[in-house]
């Protein structure tokens, strides 16, 4: 049974201090009961990465992610963090291809796919991110624009590093904009999703987590959460709100209650 996850990309928002403050909060509120077996990830800005992994350390089921990485594994980057400088912190996961990388910083599918590499050679979980525009919905194109960056960004993968990686659906239009994707338009593009990963990979989609990101909230979490092929949500915004984010992680053994993952 694949893990059931929620994870919160914490953006370029909160100063260090703050985010220590977060952290401790969104700690003392979640219930070990409410909370089952969800995996809850939480991606603070590099600059936090050190004290919020102390904070977290001793939770079983709480890793950290960072929101980016660099290609190389060294060299001559200003300013650029390497996949094996994250990892020699006991941080777990990447964010890969989130759609404001793609879009501000002009990140290609080509330039993911060795992001992707790097992760792995460094034993990070990519959380690797897809999404279609406002555009590309309205004109039809949404599946084609979504199954190409998962073949572009992950195919090139043996089935033993594809194992490692999550996938994160999360539509432009529906990212801080207050609009979510309804849950039917989630699960047929998750599903979609893991039929295109099932082309390539087999039966070893079925394993394989893809979360739905893109105004979560917890007024909307349970309903979204609770369709067959959605195993959890990247959370931007509310996961700022640490009673927000708890609810949201909450809402997943709400909607899957009677499912266990390994
Ligand atoms: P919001 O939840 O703020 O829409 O952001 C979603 C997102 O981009 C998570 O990576």
């Amino acid at each position: 049974m694949r893990a059931k996850i929620v994870a919160g990309n914490w953006k370029m928002n909160t100063v260090p201090s703050d985010g220590v403050s977060l952290v401790v909060d969104i700690l003392e509120k979640l219930n070990p009961t409410q909370m089952g077996d969800t995996r809850v990830i939480i991606a603070p800005p590099f600059t936090h990465l050190i004290d919020v992994i102390d904070h977290v350390w001793e939770e079983g089921h709480i890793s950290v992610a960072a929101q980016n990485c660099h290609h190389e594994d060294s060299g001559a980057y200003t300013g650029e963090i390497s996949a094996g400088m994250i990892a020699d912190l006991n941080i777990d996961a990447v964010i890969i291809g989130h759609s404001e990388r793609r879009e501000y910083f002009k990140e290609s599918d080509e330039l993911l796919a060795s992001k992707v590499d790097a992760a792995i050679r460094h034993s990070l979980m990519p959380i690797f991110c897809v999404g279609e525009s406002l555009e590309q919905r309205q004109s039809g194109n949404h599946e084609k624009v979504v199954t190409e960056q998962l073949t572009n960004g992950l195919f090139h993968l043996s089935p033993e590093q594809m194992k490692s990686v999550i996938v994160a659906y999360e539509p432009v239009w529906a990212i801080g904009t207050g609009e979510t994707a309804t849950p039917e338009q989630a699960q047929e593009m998750h599903a979609a999703i893991r039929a295109h990963l099932s082309s390539k990979y087999g039966d070893l989609a079925e394993e394989i987590s893809i979360l739905y990101g893109g105004s979560v909230k917890p007024s909307n979490a349970r309903e979204i959460f609770g369709k067959p092929d959605v195993d959890g949500g990247l959370v931007g915004g509310a996961s700022l709100d640490a009673s927000d984010f708890v609810s949201i992680v909450h809402a997943m053994q709400t909607a899957k209650g009677g499912l266990r993952a390994v």
